[in-house]
């Protein structure tokens, strides 16, 4: 959504005339006019399509008017509604107002009330609309760091913000992907209209097409209700389809038709409906790589690879380690209400010099864990992880003695393979068993206490 876009208005009512009088009452205002002769209809569009502004007649056929204002009211808080009623009673406008509608107008209507009432309308809306824009993120939109690297990202994130083509972003694991993709949106003119993540793996084959389609009542056993799809959640928004490299080749061959041809068809319903949605996909793996073994489609590849941002590891850019920590530090001080430690000079050395396999996450549980723990106001190496400690050395006592190198030397392979014990012992040429004992000597002398 932009925001300038045309607000849309949903006249409800049983009477073709009435809906006529509305349309042509409105017509030449800034409004796009849908209408519906039934609650069933009007409960459809408002599934589908994200309405503003709904004209609603007291008596329609097939529910009570009210008892869809009610739901309206429950269902989508922001739409704003008037009732019309031809011999409205008392307790029918007094019911109208208490549950929630702008207003009651008596038919026939007349043309300049029903316009003075949807302008002030409309004029709430645009103040509502106004402050969602207002509130997107100031220039770094809420990514710390001042390397080389992020003020690249950074300047990635405008370019994509500025333009509506679809962006694939890769990097590994904790690197902030999806910060990157939330940027994106907010930053651009789609800030108002939904950001909806799907995570491509979590989604089962058999669920595909209704959950990124939607689907209508009883389309198939177990379909009680309609449900809106991802697409349209997402629609005038963006989709994020994170780990995208996990997606099946039955989701990918999906998700290349709705991009080929913006259109989505709701499964159980012989509908089709224009989308109108942009698509930021992420993923750690190297999906060309991918393509070349046919693992990957490579005319989705294409297709979303037309802004492509890479999110280097933090390892590749130490100049954001200390902001980022400090920003975390503070961040969590502040919600527990404490003042944030400071580190001391070799601590700051020593998370320099980890490789950080977990990338930011893995920085932002560490403080955490190190604000939980804190007994004072410094944090020192002796604060820090054992797995961090290792560039510690007994300086005082100047030459090490052979298990001190040795532990050392362990906890620097085991922190290069990010943990994982079998591919240390590889690279160590001693069994899993024996470094699962070396491991142990080594925890229990550095145990303080
Ligand atoms: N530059 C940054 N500034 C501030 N916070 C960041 C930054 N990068 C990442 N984070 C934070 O680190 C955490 C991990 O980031 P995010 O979830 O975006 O990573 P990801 O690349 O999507 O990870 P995964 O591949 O595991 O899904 C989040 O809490 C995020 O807010
Ligand atoms: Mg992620």
């Amino acid at each position: 959504m932009k925001a300038h876009d045309p607000f849309k208005l949903l006249a409800v009512d049983s009477d073709a005339r009435a809906l006529d009088d509305i349309r042509d009452c409105l017509a030449e205002g800034k409004l796009d006019v849908t209408t519906a002769p039934s609650g069933a209809e009007a409960l459809r569009v408002l599934e589908f399509s994200k309405v503003d502004l709904v004209v609603l007649d007291l008596q329609i056929p097939d529910v009570d008017g009210l008892s869809l204002l009610q739901y309206i009211r429950e269902h989508f808080k922001d739409i704003e509604v008037i009732m019309t009623a031809e011999f409205p009673t008392v307790p029918d406008a007094v019911l109208a107002i208490k549950r929630g509608a702008e207003n009651l107008l008596v038919k026939p209507l007349q043309p300049d009330e029903l316009r003075s009432t949807v302008n002030r309308l409309i004029g709430k809306l645009s103040h509502r609309r106004a402050l969602v824009f207002e509130c997107t993120p100031p220039e770094t939109y809420g990514l710390i760091g001042i390397s080389d690297g992020i003020c690249n990202v950074i300047e990635r994130i405008e370019r994509a913000a500025a333009i509506n083509a679809n962006v694939l972003i890769h990097g590994e694991s904790g690197t902030g992907k999806e910060l990157v993709a939330r940027a994106i949106h907010y930053g651009g003119d789609r800030a108002a209209a939904r950001f909806v993540p799907v995570n491509c793996t979590a989604i089962p084959d058999t669920l595909i097409e209704s959950e990124l389609f939607g689907h209508v009542k009883g389309a198939f056993t177990g379909a009680k209700d309609s449900r809106a799809g991802f697409f349209q959640i997402a629609d005038g928004g963006t989709i994020f389809l994170d780990e995208i490299g996990d997606a099946s080749l039955n989701l990918q061959g999906k998700l290349l038709r709705v991009l080929q041809n913006k259109e989505i068809h709701i499964v159980g319903s012989s509908h089709v409906r224009k989308v109108d949605t942009r698509i930021i996909a992420a993923t750690h793996k190297d999906l060309l790589a991918m393509v070349d073994k046919n693992l990957f489609r490579e005319d989705l590849y294409y297709r979303l690879d037309v802004v492509d941002i890479y999110v280097p590891p933090l390892r590749e850019r130490p100049a954001d380690i200390l902001p980022l920590v400090n920003h975390f530090l503070n961040q969590y001080a502040k919600e527990m209400g404490i003042e944030p430690p400071i580190f001391t000079d070799r601590a700051i050395e020593n998370l320099k010099n980890h490789s950080w396999p977990g990338n930011v996450r893995e920085l932002e549980n560490l403080a955490q864990r190190l604000l939980v723990n804190a007994d004072s106001d410094t944090l020192d190496v002796a604060d820090l992880p054992k797995t961090m400690r290792q560039g510690v050395r007994p300086r005082a006592e100047g030459l090490q003695t052979l298990s001190a190198l040795e532990a050392e030397h362990i906890l620097r392979v085991l922190e290069s393979t990010g943990g994982n014990k079998t591919r240390a012992a590889a690279i160590l040429g001693i069994d899993r068993k024996t470094l699962r004992e070396k491991l142990k000597r080594i925890v229990e002398i550095h145990q303080p206490g």
